[in-house]
């Protein structure tokens, strides 16, 4: 088989900044080895999201260029507007500055102290925004999920018995059901056509809105097209409109799926909730032709819904994964298999076995690809996970790391160097040791939470 080559060709360069081994242990250092706190400038591979990260086309720059900035009723958010709705068909598309956006808003709407909204996995500022409404945010991940070498194809479903189950003793507290595509929590594992429109199909049994949280709809159509029985013919665009289709709403960050630099949406079909949220809207992010956003930012999110479906591209994206997945296996070091959408995930619970979960194995090896090679990274475990809203602290389910990739952004030859990066660490992995948190805030302690290093990291 050729080379699965990036489907684009470049245009306009940013350098990077090179460091050397010492500076990074300083930069570190004065970081509290928190990397969330690192100047981006000393980040030479910066994996840590795929976030609001990807290169931008050249039409979506040009797209940029028409945004009309009007207050309302701007032509700009018509085009947004008909490029969410080709993809996602539902009748109220609300504009927000990102994702999280969209959530505070819904969450306000239908959550609140004894209520209790189950998904697949809640990515940690779904859970922030449900949990501090005082509702429940409750992961129902199906088992296969749970086991980072188990190379089924669909990880990231919901499990379908323990949802009827729920449903069936806390029907009165649950104002949705959720689903989150692919699963960024549980390792950007995609969710099956079947299993979207089963748990769709339950929650409407019990009278209740089930909500997509579609920051990655494409790659999780993807996955679809590959993988699931009878789908491998079908148009990305006609497996995403299906992975809606038995949806009440949406939440979306277009920093994501939509090859944008920031922004998002909520959508729904209810039109008395659509009306809240809109009141709400105007409250905390703007009027309804904008959100939170200017006019060339829907300009650029149309232009990039066009893009994202395109398959040399998600053939690409894929494959760059499974690259760096196929060279980190032969080195010895676990990932969840197989690859997912956006990232490559460690179980750095399992290559660094000697530190306990709530020594975080995970920022543990962070840190180590930060400070061997700069690389930045994002642990997705005990650290981001650990905190309980009742103050008391347990391992995650997982201790994992994270390498995102940003979407068009790196070339074949930084996944190398990567690679490159973790065959050094793998040579003195069982010197690292754990950390401990010295402060943190009161919820998402992730991002801002200091760390002391155990004794004896890299002696
Ligand atoms: C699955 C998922 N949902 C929601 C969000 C929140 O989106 P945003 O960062 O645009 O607020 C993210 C961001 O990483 C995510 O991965």
């Amino acid at each position: 088989m050729k080379t699965i080559i990036e489907p684009f060709r470049i245009k306009s360069v940013e350098p990077l900044r090179m460091t050397t081994r010492e500076e990074r242990r300083a930069y570190l250092a004065a970081a509290h080895y928190n990397l969330f706190a690192l100047d981006s400038e000393t980040v030479l591979i910066d994996l840590l999201t795929d976030s609001g990260t990807s290169a931008m086309s050249a039409r979506q720059w040009a797209a940029i260029m028409v945004g009309d900035e009007s207050y309302a009723g701007s032509p700009s958010f018509r085009r947004f507007e008909a490029a969410v709705r080709n993809l996602m068909p539902f009748r109220h598309i609300i504009p927000t500055h990102q994702g999280r956006a969209a959530e505070a808003i819904l969450f306000h709407l239908i959550g609140g102290p004894g209520r209790k909204i189950p998904s697949n996995t809640h990515f940690d500022t779904t859970r922030g925004n449900i949990e501090a409404t005082g509702a429940e945010a409750i992961d129902l991940p199906a088992p296969e999920g749970l086991d980072t070498a188990a190379p089924h194809p669909f990880k990231g479903n919901i499990d379908l018995g323990l949802l009827e189950a729920f449903l069936e003793k806390n029907a009165a507290s649950v104002p949705c059901v959720m689903i989150t595509v692919t699963n960024n929590a549980g390792g950007g594992q995609p969710a099956s056509l079947e299993n979207i429109r089963a748990a769709a199909t339950l929650a409407h049994l019990y009278g209740k809105p089930f909500i997509v949280d579609g920051c990655r709809f494409a790659e999780n159509a993807w996955f679809i097209k590959k993988r699931e029985v009878g789908q491998g013919g079908r148009a990305i665009v006609d497996i995403a409109r299906d992975m809606f289709a038995d949806a009440d709403g949406v939440t979306m960050s277009a920093k994501k799926d939509a090859f944008a630099n920031i922004g998002g949406w909520l959508a729904l079909n209810d039109d008395a909730l659509a009306e809240r949220a809109r009141a709400r809207l105007i409250q905390t992010e703007g009027f309804p032709t904008y959100g939170g956003l200017a006019g060339r930012d829907l300009e650029a999110i149309a232009q990039g819904l066009a893009e994202i479906v395109d398959e040399d591209y998600l053939a690409y994206r894929a494959r760059t994964n499974e690259y760096i997945g196929e060279r980190l296996i032969a080195l010895g070091v676990p990932i969840v298999q197989p690859t997912g959408g956006h990232a490559v995930f460690v179980d750095a619970r399992a290559w660094l076995e000697h530190i306990p979960p709530l020594e975080y194995p995970g920022q543990a090896l962070a840190c180590a690809l930060y400070e061997t090679g700069g690389v930045r990274a994002c642990e997705i475990g005990s650290v981001m996970f650990g905190r309980r809203p009742d103050g008391s602290e347990h391992p995650a389910p997982m201790d994992l790391v994270r390498l995102a990739m940003p979407r068009r952004v790196y070339t074949q030859s930084h996944a190398d160097y990567v690679v490159e990066t973790f065959a050094e660490i793998a040579a003195i992995k069982d010197q690292l040791m754990g950390y401990r948190i010295v402060w943190e805030p009161p919820a998402l302690r992730h991002f801002t939470a200091r760390f002391e290093l155990l004794p004896g990291l890299m002696a």
